[in-house]
C-alpha cells in the first residue's frame, strides 16, 4: 500500500499559500507549491476542509459536503490541484466531517430530516469537548439537539439510515474525482448511546475523557467503518481512511483497524501528548506495537491544527531538539504526518487575546501562515510568526532543519524492518529497523553510548558525522541523534 511508504502533509490551506493575495491561502496556492512539496518527498496532502462553511469552527463546520468554500476557490481549482499533484505521484486527501453538520447546513432547517440530528425533550448531562453542556434548545422545535462541540455543530443521528446513505455518496462523489481518501473527524464519536444515557459522573477521575462512556467510543461506530471500507473497495485497494481517534486505551483504539476491514490508519494521541523523552514515547510506541496486529500499520505526528506545534510543545524551540523529534516521526515504523511548517521548525506563535479568531480555546497559533521567505508577505487572515526559519533561507543551506527532514524522508525508504528496542543508556532511545539500520537519538543534556551499533552513520541530526564508522558502538552528545546503516 502506498501509504505505509509515504510521507503525508497536513495542509490547513487557509494558511499555506495565497495565489490572489487576500490574506488567506487557497487551493491555486497548494497548486503553486507542489514543486516545493514534490521536491521535499511528499507523496499525499491532507487538506483540512475545504467545503462552505461560516466557519464558526473554522470549516469545520460543513454547509456543503460536496462543494468548495469560495475563500478557497471552485471546484475546479480542486479538480485541478487532484490532476497536477497526480502527475507528480502525490495524492490528496479532504479532511471528512461525518460527526457534526454547520447549523446553516440545509439538512438541518429541514423539518423532514429533524430525524437526521440529535434531540432530546431535556438535556443529559453530557458536555461539549469546547466546554458546557452539549445540548442547546432549538426554538422552533421546542426540543434541544445534541452538539459535541459548538452549538453552531449540530450532531448528525448515525442511527439513522438517510444519515449513513448520506455519507456513502459523499464518499462515492469525491472517490470519483479521484480523492485518495479521507481524514475522518473525531472517528471515535459518530454514534451515541441510542438511549442517551447519561456519562458516569466523575468520582475521582480528574481526566473528563475516561467519563465520556455513552456520547462517543461506542461499539456500532464499527458497523460504520465496515460499510466504509466496503465502499472504498469497490474502487481499488488504495484508497484510504485515516481515523482522528482520540482514543486513550490502545486496546480500544486498535479496534478501528477492525480486522483489516475498517480505517486503515488510526491516530495515537497519547504518543503526541507525551514529554518528547525516552521514558515516555518509547513504552507508548512499544504498548501500541504490541497490541497492533500484523496486518495494521501505525501512523504518527507531532503537530497538527488543534495542538501546540511541536516545535515549541517538546522543543521549546531548541533546534538540536526540533532535529531529534523529526528523526523519531521520520524513522519508527509507521506512517508520519507532518503538520505544514513542521519541516523547518516552524513554531507556535502567541496571538493576543484581542486578534484570536478560534472560539473554542485558541487554536490560532498553530495555525499561522507558512513562513516561505523572511519578508512576510502581506498581511494574511492571521498574524506572521517568527520567519528567521523559513524555506527560502533552508531551502538555500544544507545543513538546515528542511534539508535533514528531507534526507530522512528519502532515507526512511531503507529502513524496512520492524520496530526492536536496543538497550540503552537512561533518556536515550535506540531501535533496530529490522536488520536495515539503527536509530539512536540521546534525548538527555548528558553524552551517552549506545552499544551493539555497526556499521555507518548515515544521517546524523547535526549533521557533521555522516560516513563515519561506527564498529560496536556510538556515542552521542546530548541531543544528537544518528541512523546507522549496516553498510
Ligand atoms: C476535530 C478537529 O480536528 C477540530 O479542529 C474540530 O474543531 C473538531 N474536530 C470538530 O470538528
Amino acid at each position: 500500500m502506498w501509504w505505509r511508504d509515504a510521507v503525508l502533509y497536513q495542509v490547513y490551506v487557509r494558511s499555506f499559500a495565497d495565489a490572489n493575495g487576500d490574506g488567506h491561502g487557497d487551493l491555486p496556492g497548494v497548486r503553486s507549491k507542489l514543486d516545493y512539496l514534490e521536491w521535499l518527498g511528499i507523496e499525499a496532502l491532507w487538506l483540512n476542509p475545504v467545503h462552505p462553511s461560516p466557519d464558526a469552527d473554522w470549516g469545520y463546520d460543513v454547509a456543503d459536503f460536496t462543494g468548495v468554500h469560495p475563500d478557497f476557490g471552485t471546484i475546479d481549482d480542486l479538480d485541478a490541484l487532484v490532476a497536477d499533484a497526480g502527475a507528480r505521484g502525490i495524492r490528496i486527501l479532504l479532511d471528512l466531517v461525518p460527526n457534526h453538520t454547520s447549523d446553516r447546513h440545509p439538512w438541518f432547517a429541514d423539518p423532514t430530516k429533524r430525524d437526521w440530528y440529535v434531540w432530546a425533550d431535556e438535556p443529559n448531562n453530557w458536555e461539549s469537548t469546547f466546554g458546557g453542556s452539549a445540548w442547546t434548545r432549538h426554538p422552533e422545535v421546542g426540543r434541544y439537539y445534541l452538539h459535541n462541540f459548538l452549538p453552531e455543530q449540530p450532531d448528525l443521528n448515525w442511527w439513522n439510515d438517510g444519515v449513513r446513505s448520506a455519507f456513502e455518496e459523499i464518499l462515492r462523489f469525491w472517490f470519483d474525482r479521484g480523492i485518495a481518501g479521507f481524514r475522518v473527524d473525531v472517528a471515535h464519536a459518530l454514534v451515541k448511546d441510542r438511549l442517551l444515557r447519561d456519562n458516569p459522573v466523575a468520582g475521582r477521575a480528574a481526566d473528563r475523557r475516561e467519563e465520556r462512556v455513552y456520547n462517543m467510543n461506542r461499539p456500532e461506530v464499527h458497523d460504520v467503518y465496515r460499510r466504509w471500507r466496503e465502499l472504498a473497495r469497490e474502487y481499488d485497494p488504495e484508497r484510504v481512511y485515516l481515523g482522528e481517534t482520540w482514543v486513550g486505551d490502545p486496546h480500544e483504539l486498535v479496534k478501528y483497524y477492525g480486522d483489516d476491514d475498517e480505517l486503515h490508519l488510526a491516530m495515537n494521541f497519547p504518543f503526541v501528548q507525551a514529554e518528547l523523552a525516552a521514558d515516555e514515547l518509547r513504552p507508548i510506541l512499544e504498548r501500541w506495537e504490541s497490541v497492533l496486529p500484523k496486518t495494521a500499520w501505525p501512523v504518527w505526528c507531532g503537530s497538527n491544527h488543534d495542538l501546540v506545534r511541536f516545535p515549541t510543545r517538546w522543543c521549546a524551540g531548541d533546534e538540536a531538539k526540533i532535529r531529534c523529534a523529526l528523526l523519531i516521526l521520520l524513522t519508527i515504523r509507521g506512517t508520519p504526518i507532518l503538520y505544514y511548517g513542521d519541516e523547518v521548525g516552524m513554531e507556535q506563535v502567541e496571538i493576543p487575546e484581542d486578534e484570536q479568531l478560534d472560539r473554542a480555546h485558541s487554536r490560532d497559533g498553530c495555525r499561522t501562515p507558512m513562513p516561505w521567505t523572511r519578508e512576510p508577505d502581506g498581511e494574511w487572515w492571521l498574524r506572521w510568526g517568527d520567519t528567521t526559519r523559513n524555506v527560502e533561507d533552508m531551502r538555500a543551506d544544507p545543513t538546515s532543519i528542511l534539508h535533514l527532514c528531507r534526507d530522512l524522508i528519502v532515507l526512511r525508504r531503507e529502513l524496512r524492518g520492524g520496530y526492536a528496542p536496543l538497550d540503552a543508556p537512561r533518556g536515550v532511545w535506540a531501535w533496530r529497523r529490522g536488520d536495515s539500520g539503527v536509530v539512536a537519538v540521546n534525548l538527555s543534556d548528558r553524552a551517552a553510548k549506545v552499544r551493539g551499533v555497526d556499521g555507518t552513520i548515515r544521517i546524523d541530526t547535526a549533521r557533521g558525522r555522516e560516513g563515519e564508522a561506527v564498529a560496536g558502538a556510538v556515542e552521542l552528545e546530548p541531543w544528537q541523534g544518528v541512523v546507522v546503516l549496516p553498510q
